[in-house]
């Protein structure tokens, strides 16, 4: 199940970042870019700061600080488990090596930390889609599309 993003090009970015105008711009403009391509391409850079007048590097900087923010193009199949010390105690880290182990090669499957869904850990999230006592039989099963 894959997500619909539009392909990467400066003139659907300039129109994004055109309708920017909340509060906290630098995240704003990367997170509606990334909503709109998938992802964030390096060209984005100089036209955020461009657009926000500001800097490349604070923009840079911004972009790689927040690990949900992507500089490439996802797979089709986006994992995340999370590894939190909630997650951790119930089984986490065996979660995220028996996903890495049973799931396509091609899927993508990282760890992050705390979801904040702690009460029901172990917590994944697939294709954005949040998982509570995740086990790798609801991940795969989210994968496919079937319900959990
Ligand atoms: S520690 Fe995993 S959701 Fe909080």
């Amino acid at each position: 199940m894959s997500r619909a993003v539009a392909p990467w090009s400066i003139e659907a970015a300039q129109r994004v970042l055109a309708q920017v105008d909340e509060p906290g711009p630098v995240l704003v403009a990367l997170q509606s870019l990334q909503s709109q391509f998938g992802y964030v391409h390096a060209d984005a850079v100089a036209l955020v700061a461009e657009r926000l007048n500001v800097s490349r590097a604070d923009v840079y900087g911004v972009l790689t600080f927040y690990s949900d923010l992507r500089t490439t193009p996802a797979a089709e199949v986006e994992v995340r488990i999370c590894l939190g010390e909630a997650c951790q105690a119930v089984g986490a880290r065996a979660l995220l090596a028996d996903a890495r182990e049973q799931l396509a090669p091609d899927d993508d499957v990282s760890r992050v930390f705390c979801m904040g869904n702690c009460a029901l850990g172990p917590t994944a999230v697939v294709n954005g889609r949040l998982l509570g006592r995740a086990s790798v039989a609801s991940v795969r099963a989210a994968v496919d599309g079937r319900p959990t």
